[in-house]
């Protein structure tokens, strides 16, 4: 007899490709908890540049804190709308709910499921990169000002925050990680040649850290090397922890060499407790309301959400489904396909539900 396990997740489409590619993951949802006999409710939220040009707020505090007490996770598609220049909506959902949850680690697997969906001329089929990305501080807090905005004189400074605790924290779960799934080394990225002062905190717990990891290998990368060698040679790198900007640029560097955005999940997460799942992918308004936006990475962050859950076999058959999807050509014009978002949904819900 198989196990009933329940969870609630609040499910919220965003702008743009958001509400196309979330519609195709609540329904892989749905079909991979029909079948593993698994009791998964699903809630629609409307937080979206809609919904903040019609109310004029993007979310109230009594909806945060709904959404981070009352549900197990959510699942996001993308903020981002052009009709929004000054990115309010984004700041108080999307950066608000990292904050005000905590979620401190910013998970984004950059797995190159098949050789030929690297854009690489001769790809190392074993690349598998996990990011570790500190999600609540860097140049993420909003700290600094604008003096003299809109004159010729205006200074702006935007503040990196870096503290011994947070720095600490995704270092550590980001050598956990690897020990707990047999990853042999751990990079850390930073700037610490130019950026001094929060290079020398990021080394420093590095290393302390480290040494409690003595049979993983542990190096270093400037940010800027870094770039050039998730070109060159991204099969050497297995964990990558870095600070919250480095790590927004080069997991979408680490998703193209490993074939897309189209393809990225992303697991906003405190561990042991909330967790927001999105793509790294944005809102994409170049396609938007096409019909051909990939959903596999929404679709994936279906199954980071189920392991999550603890639903590893569901999240297993979703992640095999992914690839059986692409494999199947049944794939968006990103990949090479012709599939529309909605006829590569249907077949992976069906294909569940077999
Ligand atoms: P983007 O990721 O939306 O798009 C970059 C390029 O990748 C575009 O050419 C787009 O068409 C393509 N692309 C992205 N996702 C795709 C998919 N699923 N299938 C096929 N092609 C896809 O980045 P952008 O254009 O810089 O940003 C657009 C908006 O999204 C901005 O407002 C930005 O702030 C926002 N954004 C939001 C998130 C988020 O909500 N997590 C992430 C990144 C960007
Ligand atoms: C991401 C996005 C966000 C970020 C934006 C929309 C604020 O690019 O999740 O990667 O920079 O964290
Ligand atoms: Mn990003």
């Amino acid at each position: 007899m198989r196990a009933t396990v329940s969870a609630r997740v609040a499910v919220i489409g965003g702008d743009g490709i958001g509400p196309e590619v979330i519609a195709v993951a609540a329904d892989v949802l749905t079909a991979a908890a029909h079948r593993h006999g698994l009791d998964i409710a699903l809630d629609w939220w409307e937080l979206s540049a809609d919904r903040y040009l019609r109310d004029g707020i993007a979310i109230t505090d009594e909806e945060r804190d709904c959404l981070i007490r009352d549900y197990d996770a959510a699942l996001l598609g993308a903020l981002g709308d052009p009709r929004v220049p000054d990115h309010a909506h984004i700041r108080d959902i999307l950066l608000g709910l990292r904050f005000h949850a905590d979620l401190y680690v910013n998970f984004r697997p950059c797995k190159l499921l098949i050789p030929a969906l690297s854009p690489l001329r001769d790809p190392d089929p074993a690349t598998d990169i996990v990011f570790f990305r500190e999600n609540t501080e860097g140049l993420y807090t909003g700290l600094g000002g604008r003096f003299k905005a809109g004159t010729t004189e205006e200074v702006a400074t935007q503040e990196s925050l870096n503290t011994y605790h947070g720095v600490e924290r995704i270092v550590r779960a980001a050598f956990e990680h690897a020990a707990a799934t047999g990853r042999g080394r751990v990079t850390l990225v930073d700037k610490a040649n130019a950026l001094v002062h929060e290079g020398a905190l990021w080394r420093r717990v590095f290393a302390e850290v480290g040494a409690g990891f003595p049979d993983i290998a542990q190096d270093a990368m400037y940010v800027d090397a870094m770039a050039m060698d998730l070109v060159r040679r991204p099969e050497r790198y297995e964990v990558v922890v870095t600070s919250n900007l480095f790590g927004d640029i080069l997991s979408d560097l680490g998703a193209q060499v490993t074939g897309g955005l189209g393809l990225a999940p992303s697991g906003n997460i405190n561990p042991g407790t909330w967790a927001l799942f999105e793509p790294v992918h944005g809102s994409a308004p170049d396609i938007a309301g096409q019909g051909i936006a990939n959903p596999l990475a929404a679709v994936g962050c279906v199954a980071l959400a189920l392991a999550h859950l603890e639903m590893n076999q569901a999240a297993a058959d979703v992640d095999e489904c992914i690839v059986a999807s692409i494999r199947e050509g049944v794939a968006t014009p990103d990949l090479g396909g012709s599939a529309t978002t909605s006829v590569v949904g249907d077949w992976m819900a069906a294909r569940l539900r077999d």
